[in-house]
């Protein structure tokens, strides 16, 4: 099996503080891939260290292999440029360039990383990435309106399409539910389960139902540590620690 992404023994700290103790998991490629666990216990910084975004803190140290394709992130002779392409990232509150169009909030990326050669092929780029994100429909009239005239649910649709213009490998959603209303949640989860047909999508929730709902296979984490991980379903229905039942069930989190 080839995998979307091989981590071992991964540890992360803040300063001195161990925050991800000896992490390893694989993830399998097109399906949905939740890691979830109460507040606080690592999850957005295990979404950071993958995409090497943990970077932007000079507080923050990493040690062990996230590997692509069987190339590792950290390695020296890696270009971290490459390494962000390979990643879509959506975040808990959606953050679209508020007073750029909806058209130029898709269109930005590409055209700043040279994916398009003319105003055509990048028209053509937008509509495809609003018509992925199940949002080209709702704003095929208003693309020169400004992203912040835009619903939160049809925001965070926006921000995905953002995402997905700069063709990732592996979409990162950290929470990317938890500011919208149960309808517009349901629409992000309707639009999860498509895009796994053609992306390996990363969640962070903290919401074991979301978990159970969507996700393929699911890693539980606490307080730095991964506990288990495994098929959604198994994971579910037999867990092998006592915590991730006491989780699941919501005696804890
Ligand atoms: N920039 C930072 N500097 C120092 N400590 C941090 C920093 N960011 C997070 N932490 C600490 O690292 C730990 C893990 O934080 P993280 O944000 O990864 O947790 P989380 O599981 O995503 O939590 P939540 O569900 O609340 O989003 C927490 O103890 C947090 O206080
Ligand atoms: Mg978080």
């Amino acid at each position: 099996m080839s995998w979307a992404i091989e981590i071992n023994n991964l540890n992360v700290w803040y300063s001195d503080k161990h925050i991800l103790k000896d992490i390893s998991f694989k993830v399998p490629k097109n399906i949905i891939f939740a890691i979830m666990g109460p507040s606080g216990c690592g999850k957005s910084t295990l979404l950071r260290a993958m995409n090497r975004l943990l970077e932007l803190n000079p507080n923050a140290k990493v040690k062990g292999q996230v590997k692509i394709n069987g190339i590792d992130v950290y390695n020296d002779n890696v270009d971290i440029t490459w390494v962000r392409r390979q990643f879509g990232m959506v975040f808990q509150i959606p953050n679209p360039f508020p007073h750029l169009s909806v058209y130029d909030n898709v269109a930005l990326g590409p055209k700043l990383n040279g994916l398009v050669k003319n105003k055509k092929q990048l028209d053509e780029l937008v509509k495809h990435a609003l018509q992925q994100a199940y949002l080209w429909d709702e704003v095929k009239n208003d693309l020169k309106k400004p992203a912040s005239m835009l619903s939160g649910g049809q925001q965070q649709r926006l921000c995905i399409a953002r995402a997905l213009a700069l063709k990732p490998k592996i979409i990162l959603m950290d929470e990317p539910t938890a500011n919208l209303d149960p309808v517009a949640s349901s629409k992000i989860e309707e639009l999860m389960l498509e895009l796994k047909e053609n992306y390996t999508i990363i969640i962070v929730t903290h919401n074991s139902q979301q978990a159970a709902r969507i996700s393929d296979y699911v890693a539980f984490l606490y307080m730095g540590k991964l506990v288990e991980v495994g098929e959604t379903s198994t994971v579910f229905t037999k867990p092998r620690h006592e915590l991730t039942e006491k989780y699941v069930v919501g005696k804890i989190g």
